[in-house]
């Protein structure tokens, strides 16, 4: 699979991280084959959150690939922490450090490759979070930091305190969710694509070298179902098909490939627990589409050029 650089970090992944919201849904031996199935494909770059099924799904992605220290070395794992499901959101130190520990006793590792802040808190004290980065960096606990849907402002607020560049900012991006992409070729028009909903998200990555992950790659709305196969997506699927066909792939792959195609080379989270559909993801993170493609879909998709 094609590998990407994540920021400015050096650190080396697969374009496609597999995400693990999902995981804890399966039994223990689907888990298992999903896993290890993934490593197979190459997919080693395994993103997760303290709050996916309230920490169950890291202990089912732990007892799933069976994690030692020779397993650990093969993985490259990202976690997030500042969500206090219903309640607030927290980047204190003490919630950050405190979530941090919980998150590597069910990961049953000694650190993180990457710690993001899943979501902005507005009581967000930057020398706070600055402070919890150099303690859980010095400690061996995280070796890099990232945000998770955060605006540019908040970012350049944040990286005033904090010693390293912030790698990554992980954002809901799919060929049906793509305001950041629409906003600013609808600039100065009267209507809804040209409202400002991104703040400029994914020109600001690009200019820091900060690598967007994208994640619900297939989903439409916020969690309301794939659209692909959606009926309330038929010009769209129609033209997945159409251009499947082409590369000899699925219109799964082709949704991936979309995402592939940007040329600041985002990383699409899958939120697959199929291994089969995993194939078609990885599939479609090799397929380079013509920008004739690029456009059909994104139109067809209901977005609008002016
Ligand atoms: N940072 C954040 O705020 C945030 C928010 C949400 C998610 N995430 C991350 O992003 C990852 C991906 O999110 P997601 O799970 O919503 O991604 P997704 O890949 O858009 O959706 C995956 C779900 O759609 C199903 N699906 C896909 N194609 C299908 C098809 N053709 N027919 C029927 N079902 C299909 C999958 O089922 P199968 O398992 O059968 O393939 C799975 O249940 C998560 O695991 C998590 O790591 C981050």
């Amino acid at each position: 699979m094609k590998k990407i650089t994540i920021g400015q970090t050096g650190l080396e992944t697969p374009q496609l991280a597999v995400g693990c919201m999902r995981l804890g849904a399966l039994e223990e031996k689907k888990a298992q084959a999903f896993v290890d199935s993934a490593l197979e494909l190459g997919a080693n770059f395994f993103d997760h959150a303290d709050i996916y099924g309230g920490g169950v799904c890291e202990s089912v992605f732990a007892k799933a690939i069976q994690m030692s220290p020779s397993v650990r070395e093969k993985v490259i794992i990202q976690s997030k922490c500042g969500i206090v499901p219903g309640r607030m959101f927290d980047f204190s130190k003490k919630h950050i450090l405190e979530s941090v520990d919980g998150i590597l006793s069910r990961l049953d590792t000694e650190y993180l490759d990457i710690l993001l802040l899943h979501r902005p808190d507005a009581l967000m004290e930057p020398e706070e979070v600055a402070d919890a980065f150099r303690v859980l960096k010095s400690s061996g606990k995280v070796r890099h930091f990232g945000v998770s849907n955060q605006d540019p402002m908040t970012i350049e607020l944040l990286s005033k305190y904090v010693d390293e560049p912030l790698a990554c900012n992980q954002l809901q991006l799919s060929i049906t969710n793509s305001t950041m992409l629409s906003q600013p070729m609808n600039i100065n028009m009267l209507d809804n694509p040209a409202i400002d909903r991104d703040n400029g998200i994914r020109v600001y990555c690009r200019l820091k070298g900060i690598t967007i992950q994208a994640w619900s790659p297939l989903q439409h709305g916020m969690f309301e179902g794939p659209f692909i196969g959606s009926p309330k997506f038929s010009a769209l699927n129609k033209k997945l098909e159409e251009v499947a066909a082409k590369h000899e792939a699925s219109p799964t792959a082709i949704a991936f490939a979309w995402i592939a195609r940007l040329p600041e080379k985002v990383q699409p989270v899958t939120g697959t627990t199929n291994p089969e559909r995993l194939k078609e993801c990885i599939k479609g993170m090799g397929i380079e589409l013509s920008r004739e493609d690029w456009y059909g879909l994104y139109l067809a998709a209901g977005h609008r050029l002016p």
